[in-house]
């Protein structure tokens, strides 16, 4: 099915064209600039942004898949996670043009878009897969507003094994790097610094050893942050560095042993993982060696675009979905993963 897909859930707004798993148009567009001056996505802020630019992200998606809206078979829309004044707007717009061109609509829950991402090809490649070859999935999603492990027996149905306590992974990446004076976003900045970090140097404690379960926690990892730089009377280029290397390395070290206990007495054909941490290299070299160590295969996005929130996701999670009468949709509440 050719689907349009439109995602307002935080700072992106984003609409896709996909025709079954193959990607026509993936168009963004932040006002990072303007988040960037206060550290951190203003709610505010994003929703203006979302309505500047929902009209022409759109229609850009359907320009450059060469689709007319004759040829569109489904709007699909994020119905949540995510800031509900940006979804809101989302949802409106989607609404509008479900009953303007007469299309089926689909709501679609964002976190599952992030964990199925990894199917998503670009027009160029064409690969052959059954989802049968993937499912049963042990999924990760480690993005800036959500960290889960997800056990898929197949696509719709989903159990949350284990989830933050607090911070997402991604927000903790960017809480720490502010600290550092990074600026907002700070994961990549951080992974980009941490090269040149000498290892040993500063170690971060590893959070929640002595737990025994796939929870997770993050914002002690900001505690610590902030103590350790404390101790410097003034940070040279080289501790900052040696600071995210510390962090960078505590931070995965906690995912691969929390995941650990997710994936423990679960048949997986596959890991899949999606979110915008897995654009670090590091981590997902760390999740390579995992995956290697436990013999399953393991799934990544096919460039670090699809990592982070985008339109195609949204509009390749519809491909599975039954759409739903308009009336429906506003009873729906805020998606959780394993909400259907
Ligand atoms: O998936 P995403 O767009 O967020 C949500 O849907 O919530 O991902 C954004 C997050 C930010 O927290 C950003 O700092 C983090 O992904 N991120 C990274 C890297 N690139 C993006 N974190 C660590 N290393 C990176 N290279």
């Amino acid at each position: 099915m050719i689907i349009l897909g439109i995602d307002t859930s935080f700072d992106d707004t984003a609409a896709a064209i996909v025709k079954d798993t193959t990607i026509l148009s993936n168009v963004l567009s932040t006002d990072l600039a303007t988040h960037q001056d206060y550290g951190g996505v203003v709610p505010r802020l994003a929703r203006e942004g979302h309505e500047k630019h929902i009209n022409s992200v759109i229609e850009l998606a359907l320009k450059r898949a060469h689709i007319t809206w004759e040829e569109i078979e489904a709007i699909a829309v994020t119905r949540g996670p995510g800031l509900s004044i940006c979804l809101e707007i989302g949802i409106a717009k989607a609404k509008d043009l479900a009953i303007k061109y007469s299309k089926p609509l689909i709501a679609v829950n964002h976190l599952e878009g992030h964990l199925l991402s990894f199917l998503l090809e670009p027009k160029t490649i064409h690969k052959q897969h059954e989802l049968s070859d993937f499912f049963p999935a042990l999924g990760i999603i480690i993005s800036g507003g959500n960290t889960q492990f997800v056990y898929a027996p197949k696509i719709g149905t989903y159990e949350i094994v284990g989830e933050t306590r607090d911070d997402a992974m991604g927000e903790c990446f960017d809480k720490v790097g502010r600290m550092l004076g990074l600026g907002y976003p700070a994961g990549k900045v951080v992974e980009v610094l941490a090269k040149t970090g000498i290892p040993g140097k500063v170690i971060f404690p590893v959070p929640m050893r002595q737990i025994k379960s796939a929870d997770m926690s993050f914002s002690g990892l900001k505690t610590a942050a902030m103590r350790i730089i404390e101790k410097y009377p003034t940070l040279s280029k080289q501790d900052i560095s040696d600071i995210a290397l510390g962090f960078q390395v505590a931070v995965t070290q906690h995912l691969l042993e929390k995941l650990d206990f997710a994936i423990q007495n679960r048949e997986v054909k596959s890991i899949v993982v999606g979110g915008g941490v897995i654009c670090n290299m590091f981590v997902r070299k760390q999740l390579r060696k995992f995956a290697k160590k436990q013999s399953v295969p393991i799934y990544f996005p096919y460039t670090k675009k699809l990592c982070t929130d985008n339109g195609a996701m949204i509009a390749l999670v519809a491909q599975y979905k039954e759409s739903i009468s308009q009336e429906n949709l506003d009873r729906l509440p805020i998606f959780r993963l394993d909400q259907k």
